[in-house]
């Protein structure tokens, strides 16, 4: 028997996904889906870390992010699809995995450093999360995945499971696994504002959830070049977000090089890329948000996806506990 190799990847329901979140991970997943043995994790614990006085929003977002997966074509019959908290023995792996990390390391996390500065903790940094890479990586060790297809922001997150898995190895017994990260080539999409990086807690995001309207002037009211004033002058293309999500969505590939060609020239405005890119924008969502109402319609057929992912979820995760309990000797009786 040929075993597949197995992918674990997943999100915190702090809030909808976004189109960064499709062209940073959830494209990869759906096409490898049918090549490898795919787990899916909501990671509703994690999520906790920082929203544990708002238990609701984590709860209402969990259906929600279920409903994008599944509209972007996630098939719940190939991957599993499962929630974090009803998984304890994530929990138990977290808690092993802590002897395995020292305070400085974690602190040195360049991710949770940023998101630190986001949030403003100041002095009210919860433990838990300075403290959730470990945990994420008791995410991964305990599915033992090859691949963890993530965008960029999450690659500390990878670096850290393997040390610790190295270390799990190298101390008790080689149960677990050392996966490897999977970045797609636009693994970043920037906001709408021309930051970085597109954000659900940001506000510069535009949502696989979108209606069209919203879609429109979320790109009518984009960051283009600043110095591009009148349609007649030229116009800069690098940095300029309406050509970044062209690259990124228009299947057309010849049409944004003839594009970007007459931006910089002068003579193209940025209302006529915009609407382009609003055209090419609906075209893709479309379908999502069809896909989305239908199996809306149908909420407890989508909580049933969930409670048999997790059930298969969990056999998986106990089963490498109990090698780990072995491994380290804590199996007793
Ligand atoms: N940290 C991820 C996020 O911010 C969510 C996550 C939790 C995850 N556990 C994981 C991602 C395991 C990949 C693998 O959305």
């Amino acid at each position: 028997m040929v075993t597949k190799k197995i992918i674990l990847t997943g999100d915190r329901p702090t809030g909808p996904l976004h189109l960064g979140h499709y062209v940073g991970s959830l494209k990869a997943r759906v096409k490898f889906q049918n090549q490898y043995e795919t787990y899916i994790i909501i990671a509703d614990m994690q999520a906790l870390t920082d929203n544990a006085d708002n238990p609701e929003k984590i709860t209402k977002n969990v259906f929600e992010v279920v409903l994008d997966y599944l509209s972007v074509g996630i098939n719940p019959k190939i991957s599993t699809i499962f929630i974090q908290s009803l998984v304890p023995e994530l929990a138990e792996l977290t808690m092993y995995f802590l002897n395995l990390v020292t305070l400085s390391r974690l602190e040195r996390n360049p991710t949770v450093k940023d998101e630190m500065k986001q949030k403003g903790f100041g002095g009210n940094l919860p433990a838990g999360f300075l403290m959730y890479p470990v945990s994420q990586a008791a995410d991964i060790a305990a599915f033992r995945a090859d691949l963890v297809p993530v965008g960029v922001d999450q690659l500390p997150m990878i670096e850290q499971t393997v040390e610790i898995v190295k270390k799990f190895n190298k101390i008790y017994k080689p149960v677990l696994v050392e996966p490897k990260s999977l970045v797609s080539k636009i693994s970043r999409l920037p906001g709408i504002d021309g930051k970085e990086k597109m954000g659900k807690s940001l506000g510069n995001a535009i949502n696989l959830s979108d209606s069209s309207d919203v879609v429109a002037k979320k790109v009518m009211s984009m960051y283009t070049d600043p110095r591009h004033i009148h349609v007649e002058d030229p116009g800069k293309v690098e940095g300029n977000i309406v050509f970044t999500y062209l690259e990124a969505f228009d299947p057309d590939k010849k049409t944004v090089e003839e594009l970007k060609r007459q931006y910089r020239r002068g003579g193209l405005g940025d209302v006529a890329i915009k609407k382009r890119l609003i055209e090419v924008l609906e075209n893709f969502l479309s379908p999502i948000r069809k896909k989305r109402a239908e199996f809306a319609k149908n909420p407890k057929a989508v909580m049933k996806i969930l409670e048999e992912g997790t059930k298969k979820a969990r056999m998986m995760a106990s089963q490498t506990l109990s090698e780990v309990r072995r491994a380290m000797k804590l199996d007793y009786f």
